[in-house]
């Protein structure tokens, strides 16, 4: 890559909260950005792609469209869902659903992309969760989808490393995006007021803006993290 090659970058749920502000900031400083999504609603000069992260045929042809320049620099895994309710009452398909989005499909997406960012010694980002780090009640099939995402984000660290693909997480904790405004409005009401100081992400209080996590994220996929791979950011105003 000369001076002036800009990089190409891929990042997933780009259509709204942090992956849009992410995709945004990378448009910024003069990348080729494509915005994985099933929603169109990527900023301005990101290219959309329509890919469904869970699904191996929609993940494997959006990454050959990405990689229509030749490279792929940078992957960012943004697209995420949530859950939320008594451990109880989660049933099998809201399982299946959180885990097929927010871990099988960071998994699918590095394994489809990996081939390009060995060629351009590239790196990934992945975006866990407070919740994968630390426990929080009622919110149990994205707690452990979470922690395999930021444990996947470590041991793959270690075996990319003589590769050259550096591989970190961001564990973000409340961001103020429509995915928290809509959790906030559907909150379940027949949850233990004990256990209510341990809904960290869900309390009153200052939170985090997209755009300061999309710095982050930026930043370690930038030349000036080179030396920074298995790194596990919790982005949390001391949540955790
Ligand atoms: N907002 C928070 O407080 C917070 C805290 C910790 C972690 N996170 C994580 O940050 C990431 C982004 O969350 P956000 O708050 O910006 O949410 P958001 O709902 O604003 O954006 C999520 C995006 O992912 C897309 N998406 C959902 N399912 C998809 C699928 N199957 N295929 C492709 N795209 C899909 C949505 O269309 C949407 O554009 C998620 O992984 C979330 O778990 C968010």
């Amino acid at each position: 890559m000369t001076e002036s090659t800009p990089r190409v970058v891929v990042v997933t749920g780009a259509a709204s909260g942090i992956g849009y502000a992410t995709a945004e900031l990378f448009r910024d400083e003069g990348a080729i950005v494509f915005g994985l999504d099933i929603a169109p609603t990527v900023p301005d000069g990101v290219t959309y792609v329509e890919c469904n992260v869970s699904e191996r045929g929609s993940v494997d042809a959006a990454i050959e469209l990405c990689a229509q320049h030749g490279r792929i620099d940078v992957l960012a895994n943004v697209a995420g869902i949530v859950q939320f309710g008594r451990f109880e009452q989660i049933e099998d398909a809201e399982w299946d659903r959180v885990h097929a989005v927010d871990l099988k499909g960071p998994f699918m997406l590095m394994q489809a992309a990996l081939p390009h960012l060995k060629a351009c010694k590239g790196n990934i980002v992945n975006v866990s969760s407070v919740a994968g780090n630390v426990s929080q009640p009622y919110s149990l099939a994205y707690a452990a989808a979470k922690g395999g995402l930021t444990m996947m984000t470590k041991s793959l660290a270690l075996e990319l490393t003589p590769v050259g693909v550096r591989v970190n997480a961001i564990c973000p904790g409340t961001v103020d995006t429509p995915l928290v405004t809509a959790v906030a409005n559907n909150f379940p009401t027949d949850l233990d007021p004990r256990l209510a100081d341990r809904l960290m992400g869900f309390l009153p209080g200052p939170s985090i803006t997209p755009a300061e996590i999309g710095s982050a994220i930026v930043y370690l996929a930038s030349p000036a993290a080179r030396m920074i791979t298995g790194a596990v950011l919790a982005f949390d105003a001391g949540m955790s």
